[in-house]
């Protein structure tokens, strides 16, 4: 695959879909190649459905390895649907979410371990990973002060949870930070969204200077 694959993870409230909007535009300037911009969960017809099925409030009694596996399996069906066939095209795709948010919320939020919840994405994603994964880290106190802002009432099943929860889920992202240095970057996400989204260009324009000019 000819293409290039670039991540962008974070707790929840960090802001990097808003940055993510912001960037786009810049990086479309700067290449002569297609780059599209998905989401997980989601991103196609069957995997948004999914995502439905797990983000739904009235889903309180599922199993917390039925969510890590649904999780997995939206992620095999964006990956056929989506991932593969752009990255095919030479395209560059960037997406919102990817494996390692399955670790960090399943893994650590969850407790479910991180070697148990790699194993069942390792499946599912037959060792494609992105080049670049940008992590946008927060004090969880402040992401989820910006999610009851923002969204106050229709918090999803996840966001719903504990402060304890999103603070095991920014430690595993951290953690995992620490073990893959090279993959994993990470933006301070704690300063105005304007000057998130310039440090979050920079690192991708410093990254791939041959792809972007
Ligand atoms: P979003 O708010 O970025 O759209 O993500 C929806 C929620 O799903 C968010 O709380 C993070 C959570 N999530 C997981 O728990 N595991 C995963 O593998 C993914 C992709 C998202």
């Amino acid at each position: 695959m000819s293409g290039l694959f670039i991540s962008f993870e974070g707790p929840d409230g960090a802001g990097k879909t808003t940055a993510l909007n912001k960037i786009l535009p810049e990086l479309k300037s700067k290449t002569s190649r297609e780059i599209i911009s998905t989401r997980e969960p989601g991103g196609s017809a069957i995997a948004e459905k999914i995502r439905d099925l797990i983000l739904d409030v009235k889903n309180l009694e599922m199993d917390d390895r039925t969510e890590a596996l649904l999780y997995a399996a939206q992620r095999r069906q964006h990956l056929i649907d989506i991932v593969i066939p752009a990255l095919n095209e030479d395209k560059i795709v960037l997406s919102d979410r990817f494996v390692d948010s399955s670790i960090a919320y399943q893994g650590g939020g969850r407790q479910i371990g991180i070697e148990e919840v790699a194993s069942i994405n390792d499946f599912a994603i037959e060792g494609i990973m992105p080049k670049l994964t940008v992590y946008f880290d927060i004090p969880s106190e402040v992401g989820l002060e910006r999610i009851k802002k923002d969204r106050s009432g229709t918090e999803d099943r996840l966001e719903k949870e504990k402060l304890e929860f999103h603070q095991r889920v920014r430690n595993t992202y951290l953690e995992l930070q620490k073990q893959n240095p090279e993959r994993i970057k990470i933006i301070n996400a704690n300063q105005d969204p304007t000057k998130v989204a310039l440090d979050v260009l920079e690192l991708i324009l410093n990254k791939f200077p041959r792809v972007f000019e």
